[in-house]
Parts: structure tokens; sequence; C-alpha cells
């Protein structure tokens, strides 16, 4: 099914299930399965992998390990990741945080593709009050992330495509994160757009989402979008902007806005921290396929869901 197709089928779905259009989706699977695995001759496949929160406890290693599995025997071109590679550097030591990006390194070290990195809330330094850690740190905020993984916003083209990473992320006065696209980002962005032909298929990824619908769907007041998002719109308002990849949230929501882009939360490898599932939504990640000017997508469950019920049943046979 095209992507087109399914956001057709999204708004059949929004006839018959609620009066707020995005907001049934979430809780609908928009996937469209397809048969085989096989590769498009002019297309390609990329993963979208979003809040690892990698740690040693909770058999987290062992989830992430069956992830990576995963995404090999489909073998795409490359993976994205979606931010919240490690839990948790924010309240942090440097010994301990240096060991959880250690192991997120290595770990990932396993893909048998390339993996570009996106920058999560909880991959922010010693961001947070109760860090023994100071400001003045070299890896204070964004300084350890760059050391292992390099800029926090970059891009890069695959096959005709443009792919943009964007840090959503900074800190307030009072030493929480705040969800921001900063505005040296924003210059750095003008001009890499500059540099993209209006034609060209372009892929935003961002931890923080910049289009969400649960905060319609709950009225909580958490986890908000990131506050600046219209900047970044305006910016794309004459590009070919496809699709905004997004994290943070551990649920699964899909939208079409205005027949232009389609945006997606692509649930996270990591669930409620280990534990199980978040929001109801079950451990997994995104699969995408891309022929020509079009996508198709889907969510994979890459068995950590079973295997998490079977380790806790054996665990409690033993008790
Ligand atoms: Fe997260």
């Amino acid at each position: 099914m095209s992507a087109k197709k399914n956001a057709t089928s999204s708004r059949r779905n929004f006839i018959r299930q609620s009066s707020l259009a995005v907001a049934a989706i979430p809780l609908t699977q928009l996937s469209c399965k397809q048969k085989e695995s096989v590769k498009e001759p002019d297309g390609f496949e990329f993963a979208f992998l979003t809040d690892i929160h990698i740690k040693p406890e909770m058999n987290a290693p062992k989830g992430f390990q069956m992830a990576i599995d995963k995404v090999n025997e489909m073998n795409p071109d490359f993976v994205l990741t979606g931010g919240d590679l490690v839990y948790d550097a924010m309240r942090g030591n440097q010994k301990k945080c240096e060991s959880l990006f250690s192991l997120y390194q290595d770990m990932s070290k396993g893909f048998n593709m390339p993996v570009h990195n996106c920058v999560g809330n909880h991959d922010l330094f010693g961001i947070y009050e109760e860090s023994p850690e100071s400001e003045d740190h070299p890896d204070y905020k964004y300084g350890m992330w760059e050391r292992y993984f390099g800029k926090t916003y970059y891009s890069f083209d695959h096959k005709g495509w443009h792919f943009i990473t964007l840090n959503s992320l900074d800190v307030t006065e009072n030493k929480r994160y705040k969800t921001v696209f900063h505005d040296e980002q924003m210059e750095w962005l003008k001009k890499d757009l500059e540099q993209v032909d209006k034609s060209t298929p372009i892929v935003i990824t961002t931890h923080i989402p910049m289009i969400c619908a649960r905060s319609q769907l709950t009225g909580s007041k958490g986890s908000p979008n990131v506050t600046n998002s219209s900047v970044v719109f305006e910016l794309m308002e004459n590009h070919n902007l496809k699709l905004i990849l997004q994290g943070h949230i551990h649920w699964k929501e899909y939208g079409h806005v205005n027949d232009r882009f389609h945006y997606i939360i692509g649930g996270s490898i990591a669930g409620n921290g280990w534990k199980g599932r978040r929001h109801n939504t079950k451990e997994g990640f995104v699969s995408i396929k891309v022929k020509g000017d079009d996508f198709t997508w889907e969510y994979i469950d890459h068995g950590w869901e079973d295997e998490r019920i079977r380790i806790k049943k054996e665990e409690g046979s033993r008790a």
C-alpha cells in the first residue's frame, strides 16, 4: 500500500471511529504489511528505532540485541535512531554516563549497516540539578553525545532523498530540559536547505515531536511538542517535506497533513523502562520502504514482548 493509500485509509478510520481525526490513529494499527521483503530495484529501505534507553539492568541489552538482530535480518540500507539512546545521562555522574554511552556504542556496532543517531532528553549530560556534574564540565549537555557520535544536528543524502536529523532540546534556567530548536541550528537548517532541490523528498528526524495528538487525547500537560516547530515548517514551505520521524512519547501515531507531509511517532524499543508496554504500545521499531517519491511503513515487533514475559515467568517460577 502506498503512503497516499495509507493516508486515505486513515481518513476512513477518522470518519468511522472518532471526531478527532489524528486522535483515532494511535489506537489503530495502520501499518501496511507487505508479503515479502524483496527490495524494490529503484527504491531503498531504512529502519527507525527510537527510545532505546539502554542500561545494564532489566535485560535491556538482551532486548536491544533482539532489535539489532531483527534489523540485520531485514537488511535495510541504514538505521535512523530517534534519541534517548541511554538511560539516563541527565542526572548522572561522569563514570556512570560514560559506561552507558560506551554500552550503546559497543552494541550499535552490531548493526550491519550505517547508524545515524539523534539526541534525546535522557542523553543530555549532567543537566539536572541532582547531577553531581557542573555546567563547566566539557561533556555538559550535548558534550558527551558529541564526543561519541558527532554533531547533534546534521543532514545526508541517500538515493535522491535528503535526511535531516535535528536536535530538539536545550536546558532551562532552572535546569530542566526544554523542547526547542535553538537559533544556531535554525540558521544552519536555512543554509542546508539552500543546497536542496525543491523537488527532493525530505525526511526530518527529531526526538521531541513537532506534531503529536497525545495531549488532545489525554489533556496531559506533559511531553509538550517542540515549542518553535513552526520555524521549521516555514522553512519547508517551498520544499518537498515528505516525512517527520519522532520519538519521546513511546507510542505509535501516524498522520498525514493537508496532503503534504506524513508524520510517525515510532513507538519505542524500551517500552515503559523495560518493564512492559508504555501507553499500551508494544515495543518495536518502524521499517520504511521508499520507492521513487513515495513510501510505505510498517511497525516491526522484534519479539521482545514475548521474551520479556517468558523471562518474567521463569524468574517467578524460580522465586
Ligand atoms: Fe524516551
